[in-house]
Parts: C-alpha cells; structure tokens; sequence
C-alpha cells in the first residue's frame, strides 16, 4: 500500500515513481528509521494510543526487519557506536522494488510481518520528522567512528614523531628552504590540523544531539507525545525547540559536511607535502611498498597511488558540501523534497573518509624517513641566515641593519659556492665589527634549533613537552569517543 494514494485519481507516470524514489540508498538508516520508529511506538503507546499488545507486536516486528537486514539491533543503545553494518552487505535483506522510502519500506514490511496494527505505527507522525531524525543519527554514529580514526591517525603521527628524537630537517615558506626544524615538530603540526578537524566534528556533534521526532509535518505532533521520552530513548540531549525547524533543518549535514571538507583539505596537503618529499629531488622518505603501485610500463617505478587518491578524492568532499549548500539555499520553510538530494553528498564524504582515515594511518606507520638526508638537507642552504642575525641582535645591532649584514655574507658566499661558516672571521668583521669567534658556534644546526625555545617553537625541549601534550589531547578525544560508545 502506498504512503499516500487516497486522494489521487491516476496512477503515477511509472518512470517518474521509480525517480523519485530515495529507497535505493535511504535504505542505508534502517537502522536509524527502526530505532526511531522503536521510540516512536513507545510513546503512542504511552498516549494511549498503542494498547500493550499492540505496541509488544510492533516492536517485535521492527526487531524482525532489523534481524532479516543484518542490521544488529533495532534500539541500539544510547548514542550506539557500534560499527554499522550496511543493509546491503547482509544476505537476507528483504529487497522491495515498490518502496518509496525507507519509512515505506519499514511500513510495508511491518504490516506484512503484523498486519492491520503495522499501519497504526505511523500515527501522529510524518516521514518530514523522521527522516530529520534519522539523518540526525546517521551522522552522530558516523562522527563518533572519524573521531575513533582521527584519534588513531593522531596517535601514529605522534609515535612517529617520537621516534624522530632530534633529528631535523628543512622548513619550507614559499616552498624554499627556510629554517631548520626538528622532523617531529613537522609531524605534530598534521596532529593540531587533524585534531582541529575531531574538535569540528565534536562541535557538530554537540549542535546535533536534539530530536525532531514530536515535530509532525510542520507543525508538530497531532498526538500528545512525550517528546522528552523519545529524545531520551534515542539518546539525544533533548527535543529540538521549532517543528518547522526541525523538520526543514539540515545544518548538521552541511556542518558535518564542511567539516569533512576541512579534513579533506588538511589530508590533501599532508598527501602533496608526502608526494613532493619521496621525489628524488627530495628523497626525504621511502614510499611503502604496500600501499604504492609500480607502472605497466616503467620497470622501475614506485608510485604514491595512495597519496595521489587521498589528494583526488579531496575533491569530491569538496564538491560534496558545495551540492549540500546549494541544494538548502533556496529553500522556503519547512519541508521539501529538495531534501531528500542531500542524502547522497552526505552518504558519500561520510564513506570517503571513513574508509580513507585508517589507510592514511596506515601509510604513516609504514613510511621510512631518510633522516640522514634530511639532516644534511637541514644544514645546508643558509637556514642558519636568520639565527645569524640574531647573533648580531643580541650584540646591539638594529635588527635591519643586522639582516642587511648576514645578507651581504650570503651573497659572498653564494659567488664562492659555500656557506656562511666558511667565511673567515676578518672578512665578516670587515661587514660588522659585532661579529666575533663564537659566530661559528651560533651557525650550528643544533645552535640554531636551540633559540627557537618558545613555546609552540621548535627547540629539542619545547618539541618533547609539544608531544606530550598532543598526546593528552589525542587521549582526552580517545575518552570523548568512549564516552560516546
Ligand atoms: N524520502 C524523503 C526524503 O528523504 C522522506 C521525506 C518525505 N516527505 C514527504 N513529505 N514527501 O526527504
């Protein structure tokens, strides 16, 4: 039986019904739609609506369509994290070419399985609520699994960046060579962009945690259900405030969204910044073979596919929030159908990264730093320039006229193709009286990592307590998740 036939006379143009369908990926919040439609149910019954016996067969029916769709259990727990599994990879999920939706799919199914009392389920509510409610809790879920990841991804960042101790390498500005830093403060700035990222998420996440269900079409319930119970059964905080709000709201899906973007650029960098560093030019790192390709052509190629698809793929996260932005903003309130395309954007950024995270995780843990060259690399080049005005600096020099200095003896050096700690003490103190023997000792790579001793710099100490505290932030995340599970 259709959701909405009576008042039509002709049937619908077959082609146009099997458009406008959303059941083809909606179906993916089964799971939702049960735990929702489980809370639903509770409450009519409390209304008075549902008899005991009523409500004891709806709710074993919807535990029936959960079992037959592999879908674990119809009322998860509390802000369930448990790994979702897609209707799709179960056997025995009950195919249905004719359902609209998956709140038609759950209707069809239940007064299949009941009979007559299935169709009482749907009192009082709309499908503008609850497919609010299930997209709602799509999104919770799968923020709580990118945190678990984030988390991850973070914990192997900062593992790498212990095991990098001292050794250092070239900062790029402008992609020249700049300063020298240490390798694991290079690896912990990818820890605050990525926990950024799991702080974004937990924002959306807080912002989401509100229940539509109680909101009817627009207007709200036509029954006096207890909103604060069904809010509570599916463990959101409360029930939203506005029922032409909630029912037209999908700023959790475009929040969510922008916020996957946001990942997917920081991703999109670490994997450039990846790809140029295993170049031969740089051979800063060895590309693990486990995730690279060779070439059909080229015998001796190792690519960095995996790099390359994180850095693609970017792309169409990007492209994802775009759609979702332009599919709301023109929307009048409260519900339109305009909604339902929301789905698939948001479906697909959700499984990009989902599957993307452990894989950039992986590839993290596998990759082999060659730290000998970047040492060298970090020792040549004049990164020393600056740490040489300083010098001056500190012997009373105006910064300027200091920076003028150590750039004429860059330039002499530049014609004799050396560095500045070759040039002979007279010579520079023909540039500047101020420069004296311990120069030499100020040009050194561990000298010059030394002064950048602030906090957030790049000096060994600063480096070790940055790790430590990145390591209780990525432990207070890890606990933020577990709370949620
Ligand atoms: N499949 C629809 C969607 O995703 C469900 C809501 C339909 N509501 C309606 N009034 N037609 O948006």
């Amino acid at each position: 039986m259709k959701m909405w036939s009576g008042r039509f006379r002709q049937p619908l143009d077959p082609d146009f019904e099997r458009w406008q369908r959303s059941f083809d990926f909606d179906r993916r919040l089964l799971r939702y739609e049960l735990a929702a439609s489980g809370a639903h149910a509770r409450a009519l019954k409390n209304a008075g609506v549902l008899s005991a016996d009523e409500l004891i067969s709806i709710l074993q029916g919807l535990e029936q369509i959960a079992q037959a769709a592999g879908v674990a259990r119809a009322l998860p727990p509390a802000n369930s994290n448990h790994e979702q599994r897609t209707p799709e990879a179960a056997p025995a999920f009950p195919e249905d070419a004719d359902a609209e939706d998956v709140h038609h799919f759950v209707e069809k199914q239940l007064a299949a399985l009941i009979g007559e009392t299935g169709y009482k389920l749907h009192s009082g509510r709309s499908r503008n609520e609850q497919i609010a409610t299930d997209l709602r809790l799509f999104v919770r879920a799968t923020i709580d699994q990118l945190l678990q990841s984030l988390g991850a991804l973070c914990g192997v960042l900062a593992d790498r960046a212990e095991q990098a101790a001292d050794s250092a390498m070239p900062a790029y500005t402008h992609l020249q060579r700049a300063e020298p830093v240490l390798s694991a403060h290079w690896l912990l700035a990818y820890v605050e962009m990525f926990l950024r990222d799991a702080g974004r998420l937990a924002d959306c996440r807080r912002r989401l945690n509100l229940c539509p269900l109680g909101s009817g079409a627009v207007a709200g319930a036509t029954l006096p259900l207890d909103r604060g119970f069904m809010a509570q059964t599916l463990g959101f905080d409360a029930p939203t405030a506005n029922s032409i709000d909630a029912t037209s709201d999908r700023d959790f899906a475009l929040e969510f969204a922008n916020a996957l973007s946001l990942l997917a650029v920081h991703l999109s960098r670490w994997a450039e910044e990846m790809i140029l560093f295993s170049s031969e030019e740089y051979g800063f790192l060895v590309l693990p073979e486990a995730y690279s390709t060779g070439s059909s052509a080229m015998p001796q190629k190792k690519n960095p596919d995996l790099l390359e698809l994180v850095r693609g793929k970017s792309g169409r996260i990007l492209g994802n929030a775009t759609a979702l932005m332009i599919a709301a903003k023109g929307l009048p309130l409260a519900y339109n159908k305009d909604l339902q395309e929301t789905q698939e954007p948001l479906f697909d950024s959700a499984d990009t990264l989902l599957q993307m995270l452990p894989l950039v995780a992986g590839w993290m843990k596998a990759v082999e730093f060659h730290r000998e060259r970047m040492q060298q690399a970090a020792q040549t080049g004049f990164m020393n320039a600056w740490a040489a005005a300083t010098y001056l600096v500190q012997r009373g020099v105006p910064s300027r006229l200091a920076h003028e200095r150590i750039g004429k003896a860059v330039q002499i050096c530049l014609e004799r193709n050396c560095e500045l700690k070759d040039l002979p003490l007279a010579e520079l103190q023909s540039l500047s009286p101020a420069f004296d023997q311990d120069f030499y000792q100020c040009l050194q790579l561990s000298a010059v990592l030394a002064i950048h001793d602030v906090p957030g710099g790049t000096a060994p100490a600063r480096v070790r307590q940055a790790i430590s505290a990145a390591r209780k932030r990525i432990e207070s995340l890890r606990e933020e998740v577990h709370a949620h599970a």
